[in-house]
């Protein structure tokens, strides 16, 4: 049983309690919401995959989150580590969408650079909806031409990919609930360009140990963004944070 700390109610978080904590903001803009899983000891990995460090209330608490979202983005290296073939929500959460005036599945937004990813892939295979790629113009073209063929590619920067560029490009698409499932080079990136609005990090009671990443790396300390606590939940030990910028 889910239980809140912060506002300290003392009552169980139900299944409707979590989606009134978790609502997005009304807001004219995109709205860029960060979702991680992390170990007491600050790895985000266990390894290699983030999957062994959350338990059953992260997990649902994973559902809500995607259940609310216009789009799931994802940086590259998360697709290559985790797969991210198949639905991403399921019935239950299809029916409640669509009841709430939100398409059936969110859309899914991938950020890479190189454009290494496979077109026959699981998850551009599986793709329950025809897939957003965010890459640069630097990106080689035999690749773009690839997986034009199953996704569509758009152009976010130059070099490399720019955050205020993707954020305008998922407002132009109708998408402004924004759910990024990292990893963790791209909440550094968008740290980097204050383009986070939130984090909800489960902290798992765990020790990882390993060489694991922790949740936002690529930056310098001088980007560094204040947060403010908006809630706490429990359960088995574990922790359920929701912060958001301070500003
Ligand atoms: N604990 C958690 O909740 C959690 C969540 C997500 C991921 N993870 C873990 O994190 C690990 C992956 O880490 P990661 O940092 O490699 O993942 P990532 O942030 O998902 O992906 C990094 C890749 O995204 C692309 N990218 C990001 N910013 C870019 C920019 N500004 N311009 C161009 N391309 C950009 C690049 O792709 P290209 O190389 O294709 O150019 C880059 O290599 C995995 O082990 C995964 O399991 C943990």
């Amino acid at each position: 049983m889910i239980t809140s700390l912060i506002p300290p109610t003392g009552a169980a978080v139900d299944h409707d309690a979590l989606h009134r904590i978790y609502a997005y903001p009304a807001t004219n803009r995109p709205y860029v919401r960060f979702n991680f899983v992390a170990a007491a000891d600050g790895a985000a990995t266990s390894g290699g995959f983030s999957a062994g460090l959350g338990n059953d209330g992260d997990k649902r608490i994973f559902a809500v989150l995607r259940r609310l979202a216009d789009v799931v983005l994802v940086g590259a290296g998360t697709i290559r580590a985790e797969g991210y073939g198949g639905e991403l929500v399921d019935d239950d959460a299809r029916s409640w969408r669509r009841a709430n005036g939100l398409a059936a599945h969110p859309a899914v937004a991938v950020i890479s650079g190189s454009l290494d990813l496979d077109p026959s892939g699981d998850f551009l295979r599986e793709a329950p909806v025809r897939p957003l790629i965010l890459t640069s113009a630097a990106a080689p073209a035999d690749r773009r031409a690839a997986l034009e063929r199953v996704a569509d590619v758009v152009d976010c920067g130059a070099d490399t990919v720019d955050a205020p560029a993707v954020l305008a490009e998922l407002g132009r698409r109708g998408l402004p609930k924004v759910l990024c499932e990292g990893g963790p080079a791209v909440l550094g990136d968008f740290t980097r360009s204050g383009a986070v609005d939130e984090l909800c990090l489960s902290i798992s009671p765990l020790l990882a140990g390993g060489d694991g990443p922790r949740i936002a790396v690529g930056r310098s300390p001088e980007d560094a963004v204040g947060l403010t606590l908006s809630s706490l939940l429990t359960e088995d030990s574990a922790l359920y944070t929701l912060y958001r910028r301070a500003d």
